[in-house]
């Protein structure tokens, strides 16, 4: 299911033709559908159980308020997060900070807001805790995030949960944290959080997960130590197309004949890791960030140029990785819809490398890529990239952070206006 559907040779979201929106906002920008945004976040409620919202995955604030009034809370990695899902009007007690370099200031305004819970990863981390806790004369909620060492199948870069990561802490020195919160007069353990990794399409990983704390907490409170909650992190993969990020393997090499992943739908996930959680009678908390936005945003794109060289046919257009940076940075494959499709053309006669205008050999969206024939002008949409597209673009190559836009049936927001040249000199002298 999804809100991006052809009617007429024209691709909608929802109700709202993408060319009614490009020719008002211009391209390249981000569209999101506020339809399928509420119904993710819907496929998360359970009770006895909270999802937080990863912020890190698509921080715009009309979308942030949207999911806080759908109920959910947020998952933070930084001050600044912190402050987008304050500004967004989630409630402190719904706010989880999870990361490994906290800075004091950032956990001096965790405390004063009050938070359900800092994420603590690291021994020292909680001594800097433990001191602002003092000082404000606060006691401060802790979880830890503990390593589980579970190995799982996606991008090296976003597997996060094996011995040899930055990431949370070995078991042993969890429980040592833990037990010290216990006795602390500042400190209180409330919960253990595993976050194994991302874009993860398998269930048995998160299930084994959801175990794993469950079995620490239960030995926790053999020694006195009475958890609240348990967070089984965020981490479920959404589809994205023939593949995943195995797919875009070489330059020229057409794409591996790996067979498309169908990821769980949230529901199974979500039925599937808090089982065990609710029913040893802890509390459950959730941290999904992708599975939320993906699937509900497409980047619209316009072709600039076409470029036969050497045995390639490059596609230029005016969408980069400064954009999306996916592609660039993981090989990831986005699926790619042309936004008016002539009807017929879509057993792909040409197959491009779907090229940006930065100064990169590796600014691509697409190699390989099977696609009508296209001409200048013609729009296309990169689809599943509502999640860690906006959130990775940057201003590289002097250009301006593209608009997003929220489309709700037939009517539809801009959320966030297109910079302009000016926004290249904020805070400069
Ligand atoms: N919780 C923690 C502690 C995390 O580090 C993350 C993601 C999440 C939750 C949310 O995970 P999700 O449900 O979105 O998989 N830039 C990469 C993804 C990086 C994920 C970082 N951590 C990408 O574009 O694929």
């Amino acid at each position: 299911m999804t809100p991006f559907q052809y009617k007429q040779d024209t691709l909608y979201c929802e109700d709202t033709p993408l060319t009614e929106i490009t020719q008002a906002v211009g391209t390249p920008v981000y569209v999101y559908s506020q339809a399928e945004l509420l119904r993710r976040a819907a496929a998360y409620q359970t009770d006895n159980g909270l999802a937080c919202y990863a912020v890190k995955a698509n921080g715009n604030p009309a979308l942030l308020r949207r999911l806080g009034e759908a109920g959910m809370g947020a998952d933070v990695t930084s001050g600044g997060e912190l402050f987008l899902a304050r500004r967004a009007g989630i409630p402190p007690e719904k706010i989880i900070y999870s990361g490994v370099g906290k800075l004091r200031p950032e956990i001096e305004r965790a405390l004063a807001v009050g938070i359900r819970a800092l994420h603590v990863e690291s021994a020292m981390e909680l001594e800097t805790i433990a001191e602002v806790a003092l000082q404000q004369q606060t006691i401060a909620p802790i979880g830890v995030r503990v390593n589980p060492n579970i190995a799982v199948e996606t991008h090296p870069y976003i597997s996060t949960g094996q011995r040899e990561h930055k990431f949370g802490v070995p078991p042993d020195t969890a429980v040592a944290i833990l037990q010290f919160a216990q006795q602390h007069p500042w400190l209180r353990p409330v919960s253990l959080a595993a976050h194994i990794g991302s874009q993860i399409t398998d269930l048995s990983p998160f299930v084994e997960s959801a175990h794993f704390l469950v079995k620490m907490a239960g030995e926790l409170a053999g020694n006195g130590v009475h958890l609240q909650y348990l967070d089984v992190g965020g981490g479920l993969g959404i589809d994205y197309g023939d593949g995943d990020w195995r797919m875009e393997a070489g330059d020229s090499t057409p794409q591996s004949p790996v067979s498309p992943l169908q990821s769980p739908d949230i529901a199974e996930w979500v039925t599937a890791v808090s089982q065990p959680i609710l029913q040893a009678g802890y509390e459950l908390v959730m941290e999904p960030g992708r599975s939320i936005v993906g699937p509900t945003g497409t980047l619209l794109t316009k072709v600039v140029y076409t470029k036969p060289q050497g045995d390639r046919e490059f596609l230029i257009v005016d969408a980069g990785m400064n954009d999306l940076l996916r592609p660039t940075l993981y090989k990831a494959h986005h699926p790619i819809w042309p936004v008016e499709q002539v009807t017929g053309t879509l057993e792909a006669p040409v197959t491009y490398n779907v090229v940006g205008p930065i100064c990169e050999t590796g600014d691509f969206l697409a190699k390989v890529r099977p696609l009508p024939l296209q001409e200048p002008g013609n729009l296309l949409a990169v689809m599943q990239a509502g999640a860690y597209g906006f959130a990775m673009a940057s201003n590289y190559n002097g250009r301006p952070r593209p608009a997003e836009v929220l489309v709700d049936g037939n009517r539809y927001l801009v959320i966030r206006q297109r910079q302009t040249y000016e926004h290249l000199l904020d805070g400069t002298m």
